[in-house]
Formats: structure tokens, C-alpha cells, sequence
């Protein structure tokens, strides 16, 4: 955690101790604290939607990654989500103004929820994800039809998850 030195601005900057060690994933969070980081009460229309519009990339691709793995803390995840997007339009449709204190009470409560979520929720969604690859990898193929081959019926089976992965 870091102030300036008028100790007015509350940033927290990205640090390696937030990955959940899935490079895409991580790579958007990073790119998540760089726009808070920029916000400004001189930009702050501007800083305030192209943050937003990432949010929704960000949140669209980890939902997607849930959904396509089966990840069974989906569906609790994607109200998490929501519940972020309730509480920013709540905050922006309080007031139509901008103060340098509003910008800074919006910054300080997207960094910390960022870091709240993606230590707790994330990184579980992260692990379990990692664990799902290292079974299918570890998987016998003890299940493959007399005249498939075992990796023809692997690749069959859980081709999709190894392409997600970029592992196929
Ligand atoms: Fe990275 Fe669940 O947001």
C-alpha cells in the first residue's frame, strides 16, 4: 500500500503477491489496478468508463473460464460479480459531480475490493482450476473403448480443457 507523499491518494499498486497463477487472468487484474491507479479528478469521465468497459471484459472472460470448466463455485463467483457492478452504478448515480474526495473514495474502495476478491475468491477459483488440470493430466486412460486408442479417447474427452488451457 502506497501514498503520496501528501498522503491524500490511496493507491495500492500491483504486486506479485496478488497472482493467482493464471497468466491471463493475472495479466487483467494487473491491467485492473493500472486504470484505478489513473484515475484523476482531470479524466475522470473518460478514466472512470474505459475502467468499467475492462471490468466487464475482465468479469466476462472469468465467468467464461468457470462455466467452461464446471467450476462449481460459479454460480455464488458470478454474484460477487454483480454485486460490484450494484455498488459502483450505486456509487456513480449518487452524484453526478466529481471532487477530488470522490475520486479518491472510488479508488480506495476499488482497490480494496480488487484485492478483498482476488485473494479470496479468485485465488480459490485459480487453485481449483490448477488442481482440475493436473488430474486431467495425471488421468489414466483406463476408460478408452477396446478400439479407440487411449490417447485418441483422451483427447476426445478432454480436448476442449486442454485447449482452454493452452496445454493442446
Ligand atoms: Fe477477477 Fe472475480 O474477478
Amino acid at each position: 500500500m502506497e501514498a503520496s507523499p501528501n498522503n491524500r491518494v490511496f493507491v495500492i499498486h500491483w504486486r506479485d503477491a496478488f497472482n493467482i497463477d493464471l497468466p491471463e487472468v493475472d495479466n487483467e487484474h494487473r491491467h485492473l489496478f493500472g486504470l484505478v491507479a489513473q484515475l484523476d479528478l482531470a479524466t475522470i469521465g473518460p478514466t472512470v468508463e474505459a475502467l468499467l468497459d475492462y471490468v466487464v471484459i475482465h468479469f466476462t472472460h472469468e465467468q467464461r473460464l468457470m462455466e467452461q470448466s464446471g467450476y462449481p463455485g460459479f454460480a455464488e463467483h458470478l454474484k460477487l460479480h454483480e454485486q460490484f457492478g450494484t455498488a459502483v452504478a450505486d456509487f456513480l448515480g449518487a452524484d453526478n459531480t466529481w471532487t477530488q474526495e470522490r475520486v479518491e473514495e472510488l479508488r480506495k474502495f476499488l482497490n480494496r475490493w480488487l484485492v478483498g476478491h482476488i485473494m479470496t475468491h479468485d485465488l480459490r477459483f485459480g487453485n481449483w482450476y490448477r488442481d482440475v488440470q493436473a488430474a486431467v493430466l495425471r488421468r489414466p486412460a483406463v476408460a478408452a473403448t477396446p478400439h479407440e486408442p487411449a490417447s485418441a479417447h483422451a483427447q476426445r474427452r478432454f480436448g476442449w480443457l486442454g485447449r482452454l488451457l493452452g496445454i493442446g
